[in-house]
């Protein structure tokens, strides 16, 4: 399911109509602004997990400054988008849905314990699923990885309705988002504990945040989506 949905989603938008997604902005304003919160708990001898590594430009960074980086996708459109785009050797693509245990299991085969770097990934994910994506998560982690995550707060639509009138280009771009994939659900700092249980999880430095969009306002402002950020350890 997960896999067709946004399949369709690249396809479309990607392949069709040469569109970028909203959240595709270069990693000077994503991966990078989220590097002062992870780089002191990501121990560099670890490989890095980009979970849910769209087109993997957020990859390509991580990959500037670990040895090794595998960007996954349940989307095997955005993965070979992502080969095509950013060859490099220590930098690999490969098709993994975070729902499916078996697959991070034979990820650890072959990479051992990892970091994960998570950005607007887990408000994706149906509430029916989030025990299975939590054993992938500490399957991927093992004792000594770390996740970073920055991930859409709860509040998305009450913030696009209430900014709706200040939007210059976003109605049908994000109508596209909202229909073309599952609806977001997203983290509030009060909640983190439900994504993230404190049986096999320890989080830090949980705050509020911001995911910027390549989308502006009509005042030409860029557009960001509110989110929650912070670190996850095994327990
Ligand atoms: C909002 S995009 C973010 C992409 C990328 N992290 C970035 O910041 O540019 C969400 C990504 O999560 C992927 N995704 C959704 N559900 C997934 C799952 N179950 N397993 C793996 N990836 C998933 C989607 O295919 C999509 O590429």
């Amino acid at each position: 399911m997960y896999e067709d949905n946004w399949n369709a989603y690249y396809e479309g938008n990607y392949r069709k109509l040469g569109r970028k997604a909203l959240w595709d902005v270069e990693p000077e304003r994503a991966v990078a602004l989220d590097q002062r919160y992870f780089a002191d708990p990501f121990d560099p001898g670890l490989p890095v997990v980009d979970l849910g590594c769209g087109t993997g430009e957020q990859s390509a960074y991580l990959r500037a400054h670990y040895d090794h980086v595998i960007g996954v996708d349940v989307a095997t459109v955005a993965v070979e988008m992502a080969k095509e785009n950013h060859q490099q050797e220590g930098l690999g693509y490969e098709f993994l849905d975070a729902t499916r245990p078996d697959m991070a299991e034979a990820l650890r085969a072959r990479i051992g314990e990892s970091n994960v770097y998570m950005r607007g990934v887990l408000h994706q994910i149906l509430p029916e699923h989030l025990a299975r994506f939590q054993e992938v998560l500490s399957i991927l982690m093992g004792k000594r990885g770390c996740c970073y995550f920055n991930e859409v707060s709860a509040g998305i639509r009450e913030y696009f309705t209430e900014s709706s009138d200040r939007f210059a280009e976003l109605p049908k771009r994000m109508q596209q988002v909202f229909i073309s994939n599952l609806p977001p659900r997203g983290l509030e700092l009060e909640t983190v504990t439900n994504f993230f249980p404190s049986s096999g999880f320890k989080t830090t430095d949980v705050r509020k945040g911001k995911l910027e969009t390549n989308l502006n306002f009509l005042t030409g402002e860029p557009i960001f989506i509110p989110s929650v950020q912070g670190l996850v350890h095994p327990a």
